[in-house]
Formats: structure tokens, C-alpha cells, sequence
């Protein structure tokens, strides 16, 4: 394995923990949604020093328009209004906004947000930053098949005519996929792509992650040895 295979070229973080984060300090949930989302300016930072091309991040999944009204809305807005006074920021790292998603449900003041964002840094190239709101690794592959039945293909159709349909086709599978705050699962992020993903969870809550604690997965993951089913090398 050369050093350049020691550091995911596809890091992915599902962004867990931010209620509990608040309820620990007495706080209403979306005091620690905002805290979580200010995570991720240093994070954007963080990651493109350490060499990572793309980060995704789960920040909304298609099973958590279940929550109260309050707190969706809630969330809406902070997305929102991080898209506003952010974006210039995370552009000034090389970094190029991408959404990955439905975009049904979502507001419209919040779909014109994210269009303008991603045309503004679409010419970035050092790091793809991409935001999983409205995502669900089900939907995700419903939508490709239907969108693949759509384009009338050949039969049989391969992984290669299935995976054209993705949300984000370009996109490498995530190396790593890192969960904070102690729940040991997926909750349909990135299923089909994460097929060879290495894991790494944390008890730590999304708020409260850091540099230190970035590096403590990386140098995890750079200890792995990825077979893909075949023998050690
Ligand atoms: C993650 O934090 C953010 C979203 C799912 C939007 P949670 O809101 O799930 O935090 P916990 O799991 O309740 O602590
Ligand atoms: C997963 O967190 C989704 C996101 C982080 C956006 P949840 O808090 O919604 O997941 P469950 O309900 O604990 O599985
Ligand atoms: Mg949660």
C-alpha cells in the first residue's frame, strides 16, 4: 500500500449527535443543530489540509422529515442561513459545494440557495464539499432505477448503466465513513456505495468532534488493510 492509500480520497461523516449534544447542556435541540453545523466550517478546513478530495456529510435523511414540524423547520432555515454566510468561506478553501438529495419537500427559498451556492463554487477543484439533505441511500437507488428504466437501456443492464443514475455519478465510494455519538449503524446513508467502506465510530457528539479527533480516525483507517474480498497482499 502506497502513503497515498492512507488517506481516503473519499472521507464521509454521518453527523449524529446534536440533540443529545444540547440536552446534556440544558439547551433546545436546535442550539445544537447550530452548533453542529459550525463544526463543519473548521471541519472543511481540516479535511482539505489533510489531502481528502471529497467530504460528504449526512445532515438530513429522508427518514427525518418524521421529526417535529418545529424542529424541521428549524433545520431548514440553519441550512439555510449557513448557505448565506458561509459559502464565500468554504469557497476560499478551493472547495466546491455539492447537494445530494430529493429535492422534493425542500423549500424553495432553501433549493435556490443551494443552486446558487453550487453554481458560485463550481469552479473549485481541490475539494469536493457534498451536503446529503434530503437523503436516503433507498431513495437514492429507487430514483437511479427508475431514471435507468426511463432511459430505456439494453438489457441486461450492468453496475456501470445503474450507477450513471446516481445522484453524484462522478463520485468516488467513500473510503471511510465515520459516525459520531455511539449509534452503530447506517441509517440509510450511502448504501449501495458503501459496500467497501471502512467504519469508524466514535462516542464523541458531532458538536464536540476536532482536529484530535479527526486524526485519531484517519491514523485508524490508515492502519486497515482493505482486501476487497480477495487474500492479503
Ligand atoms: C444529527 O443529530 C443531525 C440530524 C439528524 C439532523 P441528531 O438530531 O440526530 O442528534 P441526536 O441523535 O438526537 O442526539
Ligand atoms: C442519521 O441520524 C441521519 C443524519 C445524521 C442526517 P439519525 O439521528 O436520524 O439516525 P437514527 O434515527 O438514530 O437512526
Ligand atoms: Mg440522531
Amino acid at each position: 500500500m502506497t502513503d497515498n492509500n492512507r488517506i481516503p480520497k473519499h472521507l464521509a461523516i454521518i453527523l449524529d449527535g446534536n440533540g443529545r449534544w444540547a440536552k446534556r447542556r440544558n439547551l433546545p435541540r436546535l442550539m445544537g443543530h447550530r452548533a453542529g453545523l459550525r463544526k463543519l466550517e473548521d471541519m472543511v478546513r481540516l479535511v482539505k489540509r489533510e489531502g481528502i478530495r471529497y467530504f460528504s456529510v449526512y445532515a438530513f435523511s429522508t427518514e427525518n422529515w418524521n421529526r417535529p414540524i418545529m424542529e424541521v423547520t428549524g433545520l431548514m432555515r440553519l441550512f439555510g442561513y449557513y448557505l448565506r454566510r458561509k459559502v464565500d468561506e468554504v469557497k476560499a478553501e478551493g472547495a466546491r459545494i455539492r447537494f445530494c438529495g430529493r429535492k422534493d419537500r425542500l423549500p424553495e427559498e432553501l433549493l435556490r440557495q443551494m443552486q446558487w451556492a453550487e453554481d458560485y463554487t463550481k469552479d473549485e477543484k481541490i475539494l469536493d464539499f457534498i451536503l446529503c439533505i434530503n437523503y436516503g441511500g433507498r431513495a437514492e437507488i429507487l430514483d437511479a432505477v427508475n431514471s435507468l428504466i426511463a432511459s430505456n437501456p439494453q438489457s441486461p443492464v450492468t453496475e456501470d448503466d445503474l450507477r450513471k443514475h446516481f445522484y453524484l455519478p462522478d463520485v468516488p465510494d467513500p473510503d471511510l465513513i465515520i459516525r459520531t455519538s455511539g449509534e452503530l449503524r447506517l441509517s440509510n446513508f450511502w448504501l449501495w456505495e458503501s459496500a467497501y467502506s471502512e467504519y469508524y465510530f466514535t462516542d464523541i457528539h458531532w458538536p464536540d468532534f476536532d482536529e484530535a479527533e479527526l486524526k485519531k480516525a484517519l491514523a485508524d483507517y490508515a492502519g486497515r488493510e482493505r482486501r476487497y474480498g480477495g487474500l492479503k497482499s
